[in-house]
């Protein structure tokens, strides 16, 4: 009997704690697919926004195609010579976008010059939970009611607890 009810106890305290563990951010996985003859100029717009720590997973052909990351003065004039990076086997190619800049990706084969290139522009990460203090005074007043609500509900519970033993 005692040890259902401990038990019930912890189960109590353990669900608590999770309810009150703030939300984490992952990093997005943005797929493209890269291919000749196609104009990626919009693509960014349609897909983004990029946060720092979000990758970019290129699928592309060996052969048809080659993911080149290159500088601003490369991808405005389609110039491969000064390459960062250079990925030509094929399949997938996975990039991590780990800084906040903007990021410069050709395809080498002479496709750039009719839109075969992209330019991604990272963000810093957003706050996880913008606090409402700064938007609105009296619905923090109210978030910060609940919370007080939620401290005097848990400190009760944990009194129960305590009486139990
Ligand atoms: C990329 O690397 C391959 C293999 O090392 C090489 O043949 C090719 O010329 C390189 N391309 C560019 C644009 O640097
Ligand atoms: C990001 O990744 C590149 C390539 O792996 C590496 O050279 C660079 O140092 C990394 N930057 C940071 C801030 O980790
Ligand atoms: C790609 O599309 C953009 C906007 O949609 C356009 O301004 C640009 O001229 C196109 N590029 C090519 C090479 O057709």
């Amino acid at each position: 009997m005692v040890m259902t009810r401990r038990r019930a106890a912890l189960l109590v305290v353990a669900v608590c704690a999770c309810a009150a563990l703030p939300s984490t951010t992952t990093a997005n996985k943005f797929s493209i697919n890269w291919k000749p003859n196609t104009n990626y100029s919009d693509w960014p717009a349609q897909h983004g926004p990029f946060y720092k720590g979000d990758w970019l997973v290129f699928y592309y052909t060996a052969g048809q195609a080659d993911v080149i990351q290159v500088d601003a003065a490369g991808y405005n004039t389609c110039d491969a010579t000064n390459a960062i990076s250079n990925y030509s086997k094929g399949r997938t190619y996975a990039f991590e976008l780990n800084e906040t800049k903007t990021y410069y990706f050709i395809c080498s084969y002479g496709y750039c010059f009719g839109g075969m290139r992209l330019q991604i522009k990272t963000e810093k990460l957003p706050p996880p939970s913008p606090p409402a203090a700064a938007k609105d005074k009296s619905a923090a007043a109210f978030t910060a009611s609940r919370a007080s609500l939620f401290y005097a509900a848990a400190a009760a519970v944990l009194a129960a607890i305590l009486r139990m033993f």
